[in-house]
C-alpha cells in the first residue's frame, strides 16, 4: 500500500506543483483504498472541486489501480487481487509492526497517578489507559518514550492522615506499626491496610466538620513531615509503602507499567527552593495573604494568582508540578510532555505552564494536559472524602465475575475460565475507555460494557478468538496460530509467512472490505496519536471485527468442497485479521484469548 500511496501522492503533485498534497481513506471502500480531498486545490486554482478532481483522473495513470473521480475527490482504487495480495504480504510479512523510523526526540507520558493512601479508585482508570496506550502509540510512532507516574505521597493529604493515625489508629491499628509481609496477600474483598487508611481520611473529614481545629492538627503535622521530623516520615515511608504494594497489584493486573515510580510528589520535596529561586530571580515572585507566596498571572488573564508557597512555608501541589517540570527538562530534554488528568485539573495545569513558559521560554508550548471526563457508575459521582468511592478493583472483579457467569452458561465446557474472565473483563472496561470520546463521561451500563455483540471490548476480542478456533478446527500446521506463546498470555506467534504464488477466493465483497479495514489499522493509530486519544483505534478495532463477522458469514473457509487454494486463502485472511486485532488491542493495552 505505501508504494501505491508514493507513487499517486507524486503524481498529484507533479500536476499541482504549488498544492500541499495530503492522502486521505475513503469511508466507502468501494469508493477505493485512497483519495485525494480537491477543495483546498480548486479554490487557489479558481475551479471548483469537482472539475479539478476529474481533470486530475483523467492524467494519473497507476499500474495495477483504476483512478477516479468521484465528486470533489480523485480515488485510487487498486485492483482486488493486487489489494489482496498488498495487504495479506504487508501484515503476514512484518507483524508486529516494527515502530516507524526514529524520531530522535523524546516525549514524556505522565499518567495514572493515583493518590496515596486513598486507593485506586475507578476515575483512576481512564488517566492509567488513556496514558498507557498513548505511550504505546508514540513509541509505534518512533519516539523515544518515558512512562511517568507523578504519584500523589506528598501534600496536605498526609497531614490528615497523620494526625488521624495519631488520633484513632496508633493503638487499635498495631499491625500497621508492624512490617507488612501480609499486605500483599490481601484482597480488595477483605478490609485492607490500606482501606482503613482511608477510614481514617474519611473519619476524619467527618469530623473536621464539627471540630474545625483538626484543621490545624492536620496541617501541624504537614509541617513536621516536611521539616523531616522523624516520626512523621517513618509513617509517611509506611503508608507509601502499602500503597505501592496495593498499586503494584493492580499495575501488574491491568498490564501496565512505569518506566520509575521514583518520580512521584515527594521526590520533589527537596527541589522546591530551587523553584523559589527561578522565580525570584525573575522577579515573579510575589507575597501573598498571611506570608504566603504567589505568582502574578493577570497578563496570562487569570484573575486569580498561583499559590506557591503556604503562608507556614509549606510546599504545594502547584509548586512540585514546576519542579517536577524543571528536573524533566534537565534529565530528558523532552520535545513534549503529556499530563493525563482529568479535567477538573485544567485551571491547575494552565497555571503551572503559564508559570514554565514565564521562567524558561524553552516551556512554551511543550506541555499538553490530556484531560478527560469521569466516569460514572450508576450510584452517581465519588469522593473519597465523603466515602462513597468506588475502587477500581471492585469494578475489575466484578466485571470478572459477571463475564464467568456469562461464560458459563455459554461455554461450560471452556478450559481455563478464569483467566478468560479476566482478560474479558478488563478488557471490557478498558474498551468503553478507548471507545468514548475522552471528553465525555462515562456512565457505566454493565450490560452494555460485557456484552459479547456490540461496540465492546468482548466483541473484538471474540472475532480473535473466532478466528482461533478457526485455525484449530483447520488442523495441520494452521493449529500452531492459535497457540499464545506462554511468556506473553494473549500474543500470538508472529513469525513471517510466505504468500503463495496466487491468492484465489478473496475477490468477493465482503472479502475485500475485511481487507480494506485492516489497512485502516496504521490510518487510525496515527489519528490516535494526533488526537491524543486511543478511540479512533479502538473504533477501527470494532470495523475490523465486524467486517470480519461478514465476511465469516458468508464466505466458506474450511468447506471441503472448496479448493485448497481458496481455503489457504481465506485462511491466511482469517490469520492477518488475527493480527491485525491482536496489536490493536495490544496497543490499548488488552489481551486477546484464544479461545472463549
Ligand atoms: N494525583 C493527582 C490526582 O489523583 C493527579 C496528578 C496529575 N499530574 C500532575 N502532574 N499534577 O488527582
Amino acid at each position: 500500500m505505501q508504494g501505491f500511496k508514493k507513487a499517486f501522492a507524486e503524481q498529484l503533485r507533479l500536476a499541482l506543483p504549488s498544492q500541499e498534497v495530503t492522502l486521505e481513506r475513503p469511508k466507502d471502500y468501494q469508493k477505493g483504498d485512497l483519495a485525494f480531498p480537491c477543495f483546498k486545490a480548486s479554490q487557489s486554482l479558481g475551479m471548483s472541486p469537482q472539475s479539478l478532481a476529474s481533470l486530475l483522473a483523467s492524467k494519473i495513470k497507476i499500474k495495477d489501480a483504476t483512478i477516479e473521480a468521484t465528486g470533489p475527490y480523485v480515488n485510487l482504487r487498486l485492483l482486488e487481487s493486487v489489494r489482496s495480495r498488498e495487504t495479506l504480504a504487508s501484515t503476514l510479512g512484518n507483524y508486529p509492526l516494527p515502530p516507524q523510523e526514529k524520531k530522535n526526540a523524546t516525549i514524556l507520558v505522565e499518567y495514572s497517578s493515583p493518590n496515596i493512601a486513598k486507593l485506586f479508585t475507578i476515575g483512576h482508570v481512564r488517566s492509567t489507559m488513556l496514558g498507557h496506550a498513548l505511550a504505546n502509540i508514540y513509541a509505534q510512532e518512533g519516539y523515544e518514550v518515558v512512562r511517568l507516574n507523578h504519584l500523589g505521597d506528598w501534600g496536605t493529604q498526609f497531614g490528615t492522615l497523620l494526625a488521624a493515625y495519631e488520633l484513632w489508629a496508633k493503638d487499635s491499628n498495631p499491625e500497621l506499626e508492624k512490617n507488612f509481609p501480609w499486605a500483599a496477600e490481601y484482597s480488595s474483598e477483605s478490609t485492607t491496610p490500606l482501606h482503613r487508611l482511608l477510614q481514617l481520611y474519611i473519619r476524619f473529614h467527618a469530623e473536621e466538620e464539627k471540630n474545625v481545629s483538626l484543621r490545624e492538627d492536620a496541617r501541624a503535622w504537614f509541617k513536621k513531615l516536611e521539616n523531616q521530623d522523624p516520626d512523621a516520615r517513618r509513617l509517611w515511608k509506611k503508608f507509601r509503602d502499602l500503597s505501592l504494594i496495593e498499586f503494584n497489584r493492580i499495575y501488574e493486573r491491568l498490564g501496565v507499567t512505569f518506566d520509575s515510580l521514583e518520580y512521584g510528589e515527594a521526590f520533589y520535596e527537596d527541589q522546591i527552593p530551587g523553584v523559589l529561586n527561578a522565580l525570584d530571580s525573575k522577579g515573579l515572585l510575589k507575597e501573598g495573604e498571611n506570608g504566603s507566596k504567589v505568582v502574578d498571572l493577570s497578563e496570562e488573564g487569570f484573575d486569580i494568582p498561583c499559590l506557591i508557597q503556604k503562608g507556614d512555608g509549606t510546599s504545594i501541589y502547584a509548586s512540585r508540578d514546576l519542579a517536577a517540570a524543571l528536573f524533566r527538562k534537565s534529565k530528558w530534554n523532552y520535545e513534549r510532555c503529556l499530563y493525563v488528568a482529568g479535567s477538573e485539573q485544567n485551571f491547575h495545569f494552565q497555571q503551572v505552564f503559564a508559570i514554565l513558559s514565564k521562567i524558561d521560554p524553552w516551556f512554551k508550548n511543550k506541555q499538553t494536559h490530556v484531560p478527560f471526563g469521569l466516569i460514572k457508575l450508576p450510584e452517581g459521582k465519588m469522593s473519597t472524602r465523603k466515602g462513597n468511592v468506588i475502587f477500581l478493583e471492585d469494578v475489575l472483579n466484578e466485571a470478572r465475575d459477571r463475564i464467568q457467569k456469562i461464560i458459563s452458561a455459554k461455554n461450560p465446557e471452556l478450559s481455563n475460565q478464569a483467566a478468560t474472565s479476566e482478560m474479558l473483563g478488563t478488557g471490557a472496561v478498558i474498551f468503553i475507555n478507548a471507545f468514548n470520546d475522552r471528553n465525555t463521561s462515562i456512565t457505566f451500563d454493565w450490560n452494555k460494557v460485557l456484552a459479547f455483540e456490540g461496540d465492546t471490548g468482548p466483541y473484538v476480542q471474540y472475532a480473535h478468538a473466532r478466528i482461533c478456533s478457526i485455525f484449530r478446527r483447520a488442523g495441520g500446521s494452521w493449529s500452531q496460530w492459535a497457540e499464545p506463546r506462554s511468556e506473553d498470555f494473549g500474543r500470538l506467534h508472529f513469525e513471517s509467512i510466505e504468500l503463495p504464488k496466487s491468492l484465489q477466493g478473496l475477490d468477493h465483497a465482503s472479502a475485500q472490505h475485511l481487507i480494506f479495514e485492516l489497512n485502516g489499522l496504521e490510518p487510525a493509530l496515527k489519528a490516535s496519536a494526533i488526537s491524543l486519544s486511543p478511540t479512533s483505534l479502538a473504533r477501527q478495532l470494532l470495523t475490523i471485527s465486524k467486517a470480519f463477522s461478514v465476511f465469516y458469514n458468508d464466505s466458506p473457509i474450511l468447506n471441503v468442497e472448496q479448493s485448497e487454494a481458496i481455503r489457504q486463502s481465506r485462511l491466511l485472511l482469517c490469520l492477518a485479521t488475527a493480527r491485525v486485532i491482536n496489536q490493536g488491542l495490544r496497543w490499548l493495552g488488552i489481551f486477546a484469548p484464544t479461545e472463549m
